[in-house]
């Protein structure tokens, strides 16, 4: 551990850093406007950590102006038909926070008169809120002095105090570690001067240790060895599952299928298929449920395959295309219109292998 010298030097340092070094990004109220007195809106700052996890924030930053353009208070939110958010939300990814955020929102609506709570404790009851974000909202909106750890903070923690316990395992550690240097004064910025620091000077394989206000401090700059941390537990090999999808063609119009609420990609809209399985299926049309009792059909003729990689699988998918005549009832829309319908990244590189627009 550190002295407490070195860790009054170490925020010292860290908070002056961010006050000339910080990202500026669209939703943060920046240290000289905070000193004005100038508070963010919870609303906007839980959207852009829910939105800002397992993606980059340049990647999340246009779906955050769009849901607040759209919907500028968390009333209006959980206004919101749930269909159109869940559309506004497609190509994010992880579905399931598209359905808490407005879960939350109607909460936040109903029992808590459209304000968001105030203390982490209250913030981490609500659904879709865990310690990170619940962490991270209390320090940034209110002040509160938490200990906000995500991906960045824990690869610079690894490499100050050249942690030899590897992650996954080494999460509780790290943990305690941040907290003792956490910052209870300007605990948001400090919160978030780390994770920058983390994701542009302490970077997982080029650290510009150079630029790098805890450089002195910094057991693996002394060691010369910082990208050797975090250490890793070898990762376990991702199981594969197998489906098949369908393109299936009416003249210029393509079918569509809304996927079940619960389960993955839920409430999507996606093509029609199978169940993904451990093998690939045998006879993949009578194993689509949309695809049962065709008759006059041109195909299917298999058109490729596209691979995605999910959190816990990697799923392959066998695209077969076909084209029909029949007039049966689903949610056809114009093969035209699909860059502009709501479907997940899976769907979209099927889409793409068989050469339509997306
Ligand atoms: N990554 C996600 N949220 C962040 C924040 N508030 N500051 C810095 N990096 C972040
Ligand atoms: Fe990371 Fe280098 Fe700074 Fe250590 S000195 S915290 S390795 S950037």
């Amino acid at each position: 551990m550190k002295s407490s010298t070195d860790i009054r030097k170490m925020r010292d340092n860290l908070l002056a850093w961010y006050d000339a070094q910080g990202r500026t990004l669209p939703w943060r109220v920046r240290p000289e406007d905070r000193a004005r007195g100038i508070t963010p809106d919870p609303y906007a700052i839980w959207l852009s950590e829910i939105m800002s996890q397992q993606t980059t924030i340049p990647h999340a930053t246009p779906y955050w102006e769009k849901f607040l353009a759209e919907f500028p208070t968390v009333i209006d939110l959980a206004n919101a038909d749930r269909e159109q958010v869940m559309a506004m939300w497609a190509g994010l990814g992880y579905y399931a926070r598209a359905r808490n955020l407005y879960k939350c929102a109607q909460i936040v609506r109903d029992e808590f008169g459209g304000v968001f709570p105030q203390s982490e404790s209250e913030l981490l009851k609500l659904p879709g809120i865990g310690p990170y974000t619940a962490a991270t909202i209390a320090a940034i909106c209110f002040d509160e002095a938490t200990n906000i750890v995500d991906g960045n903070v824990e690869r610079v923690i690894s490499r100050i105090f050249r942690v030899q316990n590897p992650l996954p395992k080494a999460k509780n550690e790290l943990r305690d570690l941040a907290r003792a240097l956490a910052s209870p004064k300007r605990a948001g910025d400090y919160g978030q001067a780390l994770m920058d620091l983390g994701a542009t000077v302490c970077t997982p394989t080029s650290p510009k240790c150079k630029a790098c206000p805890w450089q002195t401090f910094c057991a693996a700059f002394k060691a010369g060895d910082p990208t050797d941390f975090p250490k890793k537990m070898p990762k376990k090999k991702q199981p594969i599952r197998y489906g098949a999808v369908f393109i299936l063609l009416r003249g210029e119009e393509i079918l569509l299928e809304r996927r079940p609420d619960t389960g993955l990609l839920g409430g999507m809209t996606g093509l029609p298929g199978t169940e993904w399985a451990s093998k690939p299926p045998k006879d993949p049309f009578a194993a689509a449920p949309a695809m049962r009792n065709w008759e006059k059909l041109d195909g299917p003729e298999k058109d490729g395959r596209v691979k995605h990689v999910f959190t816990h699988f990697e799923l392959r998918l066998d695209i077969y295309r076909a084209e029909t005549a029949q007039k049966p009832d689903g949610h056809w829309v114009a093969v035209a219109t699909l860059p502009d319908q709501a479907v997940p990244t899976a769907y979209k590189k099927a889409l793409r292998a068989a050469g339509l627009p997306t």
